[in-house]
């Protein structure tokens, strides 16, 4: 079949493989390739058992795979005869050198820039799929201006805002659609050629046009917004459990007040993934780098009090057990750092852990989803440490249950017969606030909520 158009995408991870599935089911006249220098997730992309898990991902991938969507490592004849390119490699923090744990590490998004000049010999659209610092496309361009040809290259950017667990209808029902683009006459073509894939299927309104630079920046600021508000309701979370005001009673009564909203109000053991710490740390090095330290200090407080929530809740959970939990066993519902997602990157429940390990408790991990990734992630220090798919195997002869994720599947658990399995007194830490916490403590459990009054059986 002969297709429209050539779409290639660099990096088949969370955002390069969804993204494309998507375009490829609303854009069957375009030829989609998603390329990856790592063959085994490829292997994995052209298999049943998909790399990632996302609920609705696994039919889109079959309905396309073959037709207009292809996987593979041939990135060099790809971008020969690709009319359009996204470039959805990782971009993780740098951990090395000048800004290390700060900036972004952008060697991986270089790389590709040196291949496309490398190997194009027609005109091409690069799109920044990847979340980069503002100013980027200045050094793309100047990488891609090395060209000894005549081929023309025009920068977009157009940031990814899918959220692990909802991508597929984050990308099918998009609040909006961001590229920005040069104000000058091949830019606007450029621009609006990357708009007219995703009038496909979304509506004009929300596709929104910007500069380069204000692109590039509303991918950074969106996550910082949105971490500050978590970071600010669990910071109300200590609060109330200081004066026995309740924190979804205040997340209701705030998030009532149009002008705040109610989402993003879920106050938790600290967010995770892989995007929102590492950010706001380039948010904050990109304003130091300006000598705008006020702003940096701003930011930076949100990641500040995200670690204080994570390490304040394993405090409460040391001092509520008596302040001796050595030999203990305490039993972790949830891995991933989110529901609904088999991805561990930056998850709160990896720094729990550890913490709990480095008191001498004996932990067992229950995640319907993320088990293998957080066996590589406590690789070599996993002595201490059982996994269990199942979680009344897990719960057994337990001391405490810390949830840690807000996995749908464990609020319908049958929690008398996990208590009969316990150890008296048995602790139940709900860092999600997701279970019935009045019938638990019926049941008779000692519970800790976040942000709310415990409930405990002691006198
Ligand atoms: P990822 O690590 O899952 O995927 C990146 C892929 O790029 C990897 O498979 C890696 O092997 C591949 N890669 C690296 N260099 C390559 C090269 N030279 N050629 C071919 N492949 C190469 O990362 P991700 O989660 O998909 O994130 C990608 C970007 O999107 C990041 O900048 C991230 O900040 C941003 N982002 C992520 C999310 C998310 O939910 N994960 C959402 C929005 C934006
Ligand atoms: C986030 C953003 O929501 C996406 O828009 C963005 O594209 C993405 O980062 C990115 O750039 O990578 P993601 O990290 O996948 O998406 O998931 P979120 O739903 O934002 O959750 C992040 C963390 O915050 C999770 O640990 C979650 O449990 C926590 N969270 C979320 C809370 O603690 N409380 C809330 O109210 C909401």
């Amino acid at each position: 079949m002969e297709f429209k158009k050539r779409i290639l995408c660099i990096g088949a991870g969370y955002v390069g493989g969804p993204t494309m599935a998507v375009i490829a089911l609303k854009c069957p006249e375009y030829r989609i390739d998603v390329v990856d220098i790592n063959q085994e997730r490829i292997d994995a992309w052209n298999s049943d058992e998909l790399p990632i898990f996302e609920p609705g991902l696994d039919e889109i991938v079959k309905e396309r795979r073959g037709k207009n969507l292809f996987f593979s490592t041939a990135t060099e004849e790809n971008i020969k005869v690709a009319d359009i390119i996204f470039v959805s490699v990782n971009t993780p923090t740098k951990t090395f050198g000048e800004g290390a744990g700060m900036a972004s590490n952008l060697q991986y998004w270089e790389a590709t820039a040196h291949q496309i000049v490398k190997h194009s010999n027609s005109d091409k659209i690069i799109v920044e799929k990847s979340t980069l610092p503002v100013r980027t496309a200045e050094a793309m361009e100047r990488i891609l201006k090395t060209s000894n040809s005549n081929v023309k290259f025009e920068v977009v950017s157009n940031p990814e805002f899918l959220a692990e667990g909802t991508a597929v209808t984050d990308l099918l029902e998009a609040d909006r659609v961001l590229i920005g683009a040069h104000e000058t006459e091949p830019g606007t073509k450029a621009s609006q050629e990357i708009a007219d894939i995703y009038r496909h299927w979304l509506p004009e309104e929300r596709i929104i046009t910007t500069n380069l630079w204000s692109s590039e920046l509303s991918k950074l600021i969106a996550n910082a917004f949105l971490a500050q508000r978590i970071s600010s309701i669990n910071s109300i979370s200590a609060l109330c459990e200081k004066t026995d005001a309740d924190i979804s009673e205040i997340a209701h009564a705030i998030g009532s007040d149009s002008r705040i909203g109610n989402k993003f109000l879920q106050t938790s053991v600290g967010f995770g993934g892989s995007c929102f710490k590492k950010d706001i740390l380039n948010l904050v090095y990109i304003a130091k780098s300006y000598g705008l330290y006020e702003v940096a200090d701003y930011w930076e407080s949100v990641v500040t009090m995200n670690e204080y929530q994570k390490s304040r809740f394993v405090r409460k959970i040391i001092k509520e057990m008596f302040n001796t939990v050595a030999g203990k066993k305490i039993t972790l519902f949830g891995f991933a750092f989110k529901a609904n997602t088999g991805d561990t990157r930056e998850s709160p429940a990896i720094d729990i852990t550890k913490a709990l390990l480095e008191e001498n408790v004996k932990v067992t991990i229950h995640d319907p989803k993320a088990l293998d990734n957080a066996k590589i992630d406590l690789q070599g220090i996993d002595k201490n440490i059982t996994y269990e798919l199942d979680p009344y195997k897990a719960a057994e002869n337990s001391n405490a249950i810390v949830i840690t994720t807000e996995w749908n599947t464990f609020k319908d658990l049958d929690y008398s017969k996990i208590y009969e399995s316990m150890r008296k007194p048995a602790f139940l830490f709900d860092g999600r606030n997701i279970i019935d916490h009045k019938k638990l403590y019926g049941i008779g459990f000692n519970v800790y909520p976040t942000g709310k009054k415990q409930l405990t059986h002691f006198s």
